[in-house]
């Protein structure tokens, strides 16, 4: 039964695993379910992650498959909505989580680093890596929200009305997606750092409660940083590129 589910089933592991999440996001319920990175490291083929973490893309394959068997709502098709209602949407939900939180998770990382810094050297190292990402980001979501989405949105509504999209704003889309996607890169790299320090999140025995907070936001801080930076590199950049 199994086999047979195998042999009708289309082959998709050249595929990058970041093309999959883009063409149906419950598709990154799998990968995360076997800690495969989908945005920063999503450029890999989906057979060479498999061989790299000793899964059988086969049996990847047919999960993601289980997964899209379910009904999918336009709500959650991303890869299907205007370029310009992406951009909003990513603005209005991942950008304003960055703005409510991370201030507040750097003051929370500040407090347990000056308390338990002595016997969690860890804490220490997180916070001057999640001060680092906090300032990249700064920069990072300015220049989204005032040149690249800006464009993108000219650019499209250029197309809409049936007119040819300015040359200065193609050439505005190329360089500006060529540095977001180097700082996409760094701060998932530093992220990354962080889950390590902390041992994925593992909380130690008899620390405070803004030690427990510290560390559940900053995994929900990593969970949407990975849905956020989805959104931009495998579904709205590629897509803006090609205007
Ligand atoms: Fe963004
Ligand atoms: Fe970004």
């Amino acid at each position: 039964m199994t086999t047979m589910k195998t042999a009708q089933m289309a082959d998709n592991s050249a595929k990058t695993v970041g093309d999959l999440v883009a063409e149906d996001y419950r598709a990154a319920a799998v990968f995360e379910k076997y800690g495969i990175d989908f945005c920063c490291g999503g450029q890999s083929p989906l057979a060479v992650t498999c061989q790299e973490k000793g899964l059988d893309p086969a049996a990847i394959q047919q999960e993601i498959e289980a997964v899209k068997s379910e009904p999918l709502g336009r709500a959650q098709n991303y890869a299907a909505w205007e370029l310009s209602f992406l951009a909003d949407y990513i603005v209005n939900t991942h950008h304003s989580y960055l703005n409510e939180n991370t201030g507040q998770i750097a003051a929370y990382a500040r407090k347990i680093a000056e308390v338990h810094g002595a016997h969690h050297p860890e804490v220490v190292a997180i916070t001057t890596i999640f001060d680092k990402i906090a300032a990249d980001l700064t920069a990072h979501l300015q220049e989204e929200e005032e040149v690249l989405f800006p464009t993108i949105k000219r650019i499209d509504a250029a197309k809409q009305a049936g007119n040819v999209p300015a040359g200065k704003d193609r050439e505005t889309i190329q360089s500006s997606l060529e540095k977001l996607h180097l700082e996409h890169e760094a701060i998932g790299d530093a992220v990354h750092r962080i889950r390590h320090l902390s041992n994925d999140y593992a909380i130690p025995e008899g620390v405070c409660n803004t030690f427990v907070v510290t560390y559940q936001k900053l995994k929900e801080f990593e969970d949407d940083l990975h849905k956020h930076v989805h959104l931009e590199n495998n579904i709205l950049f590629p897509k803006a590129a090609q205007n």
